[in-house]
C-alpha cells in the first residue's frame, strides 16, 4: 500500500489513538501499522512515539528488535526457507544456499528471508512462499512455485 506522507501520518496516528487507552499498546500499534502499511518507517516510529507518549529511542527499540517488524517496504514476493533444526536435519541449509545464490533469477523484486520454525517439521525442508505453507521443497519444487515471477 502506498500513501502520502501525510496519509500515512494520519493513518498512523489513528491507530495509534485506537489502542492509546490499553494497557501496553505498543505492540499492538506497531503490529496494525504494519498490516496497514506493510512496514514501519522512520516518520511511523515518530508519530507512535508522540501518539502514545513515548521517546523515539523506546519505539524504535522495539521495531529493530523485532524481525517481524520491517523497516522498510516488502518486496513483491517473498521465499522464506526454515532454517529449524528439523528442517536443517533434511537438506534446508542447502536449500537456503543454493535459493540466495540464485534469487536474482526467481524473479526482479524477490525477498529470500529465514525463518525458524512453522511448524511444519514433519515435512521439511519447510517454507513459505509468499506467505502460503509449503513442505518437502527443493530447489525444483521452488522453481515450479515461482515460474510465474519471471
Ligand atoms: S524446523 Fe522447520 S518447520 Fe519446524
Amino acid at each position: 500500500m502506498t500513501a502520502s506522507t501525510t496519509d500515512r501520518a494520519a493513518l498512523v496516528s489513528a491507530i495509534a489513538a485506537a489502542h492509546a487507552a490499553e494497557r501496553g499498546p505498543l505492540l499492538p500499534v506497531l503490529h496494525d501499522v504494519m498490516a496497514e502499511l506493510g512496514h514501519i518507517a522512520r516518520e511511523d516510529v515518530e508519530t507512535v512515539a508522540a501518539a502514545l507518549n513515548l521517546s523515539v529511542a523506546e519505539v524504535h527499540g522495539v521495531v529493530s528488535f523485532y524481525r517481524d517488524f520491517r523497516t522498510e517496504p516488502p518486496a513483491a514476493h517473498t521465499v522464506a526457507l526454515c532454517r529449524g533444526e528439523a528442517c536443517q536435519a533434511v537438506g534446508a541449509q542447502a536449500l537456503y544456499d543454493a535459493t540466495c545464490a540464485r534469487a536474482g533469477s526467481l524473479g526482479d523484486d524477490v525477498e529470500v528471508e529465514e525463518v525458524f520454525c512453522l511448524g511444519n517439521c514433519a515435512l521439511g525442508p519447510s517454507g513459505t512462499v509468499d506467505g502460503r505453507l509449503h513442505g518437502r521443497l527443493s530447489a525444483d519444487r521452488l522453481d515450479a512455485l515461482t515460474r510465474d515471477w519471471r
